[in-house]
């Protein structure tokens, strides 16, 4: 009863717990055409790179060589069909059109006004309402074209504001009409595009030069980064031949202190399981991940069977490939009082220990 009590707070307290998807990105300096470098990311990563948001794009500036002028693949292409979405990432389920609206087929972002949407060009100046995290709606009483509205709140706050349901309409549209000097017709943080990640992710992030995309060449269904800074993105044509970054998200840090029981279960309810180590690039892996950890060590899928003396990996296999730290590993282990599992170390030359399972850490699941 207190068991089942306990781990009912445990699940409890573990669905709030903030979760680092580590997504590595990878610059791959060699030219190919996009269909090339995603087969190529697929191979040997996850996929062509999906970014997120900001900090994303921010990792994948830090990566791409500073070649003037040149391009670099990212894992955006354009697709027949068009979606209503928030700037902020938000799924756009609530809409709430003026009858007859969206009526224009070039018109891709949207204004409120009287507390119904209307469809707007990318080109028209309004004014617009950005949100905060801690100040909430702020109007900002500047015209400017969508794309440049959509910066300003990026820059200054979070982002343009997102109406997801109908409470929230109504607020905005209180707020715009607290102050007789605010325009009835402003910017939104919607806007729809046919563009899609080759992960199929959803993600509504969108860093266009300010001009972009034009479909200039009239073929320009990839997105690529234009390699100057501030580095936003251009679309071109897939035939074109550019390096690219490669993004992979096997591997997640829990920030969470469990015993190496309770990282197991965890890992088993919400993942696939605590990581195995059977190689130097899984290691790798790991010593990316772990420098986030909170705890100097973090668990990994590693226990030792007590009676032969010997280490396993949880999907079965023994240790082959090792990277123990001095003393670890190789003596006949002390388990008399308590079981024994494997743990990397969080700094330092991150190599693997040996701690009593009931020790609380960080932990690493696989999603595969
Ligand atoms: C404003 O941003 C905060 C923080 O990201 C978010 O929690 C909130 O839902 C947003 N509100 C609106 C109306 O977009
Ligand atoms: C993307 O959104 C669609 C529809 O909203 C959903 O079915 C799908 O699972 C989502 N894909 C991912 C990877 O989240
Ligand atoms: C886990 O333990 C570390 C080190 O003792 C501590 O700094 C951290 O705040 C703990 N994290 C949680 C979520 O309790």
């Amino acid at each position: 009863m207190e068991q089942t009590l306990y781990f009912i707070l445990l699940l409890i307290a573990l669905c709030s717990v903030s979760e680092c998807v580590q997504r590595q990105y990878y610059f791959i300096n060699v030219k190919k055409t996009w269909t090339e470098a995603q087969r190529y990311c697929r191979e040997n990563y996850t996929d062509l790179a999906t970014i997120d948001n900001m900090n994303d794009m921010n990792e994948v500036k830090k990566i791409v060589d500073d070649e003037r002028r040149q391009y670099v693949w990212i894992g955006l292409q354009k697709t027949g069909v068009e979606k209503w979405q928030w700037s902020s990432g938000d799924p756009a389920l609530y809409q709430n059109w003026a009858p007859t609206q969206p009526n224009n087929g070039e018109e891709r972002c949207a204004v409120i006004k009287n507390g119904q949407w209307h469809d707007g060009l990318y080109s028209y100046t309004r004014n617009f309402i950005c949100n905060n995290t801690n100040t909430g709606l702020v109007y900002v009483n500047q015209m400017k074209i969508w794309r440049d509205a959509q910066s300003y709140c990026r820059q200054n706050h979070i982002d343009l504001v997102s109406v997801r349901n109908q409470n929230e309409n109504q607020q905005v549209q209180q707020f715009i009409s607290n102050d007789s000097h605010r325009s009835d017709d402003v910017w939104i943080g919607l806007f729809r595009d046919s563009w899609q990640w080759s992960d199929q992710s959803n993600s509504s992030f969108r860093y266009w030069r300010s001009d972009e995309p034009s479909n200039a060449g009239g073929n320009e269904n990839c997105a690529a980064i234009i390699n100057t800074a501030p580095r936003e993105w251009n679309d071109v044509s897939c035939s074109e031949r550019y390096p690219f970054v490669c993004h992979e998200d096997k591997l997640i840090l829990i920030k969470e202190n469990l015993t190496w029981s309770e990282a197991l279960r965890y890992c088993r309810q919400n993942h696939v399981d605590l990581v195995s180590v059977h190689s130097e690039e899984i290691q790798r892996r790991v010593m990316n991940v772990v420098q986030q950890a909170s705890t100097g060590a973090v668990w990994l899928g590693l226990h030792n069977y007590c009676l032969m003396n010997m280490w396993l990996w949880l999907s079965g296999e023994i240790v082959c490939y090792q990277n123990w730290a001095p003393g670890n590993g190789a003596e006949p282990e002390d388990c008399r009082l308590e079981k024994r599992k494997g743990a990397v170390q969080s700094g330092g030359d991150q190599r693997w220990i040996s701690l009593p399972e009931s020790h609380k850490l960080n932990f690493i699941c696989s999603r595969y």
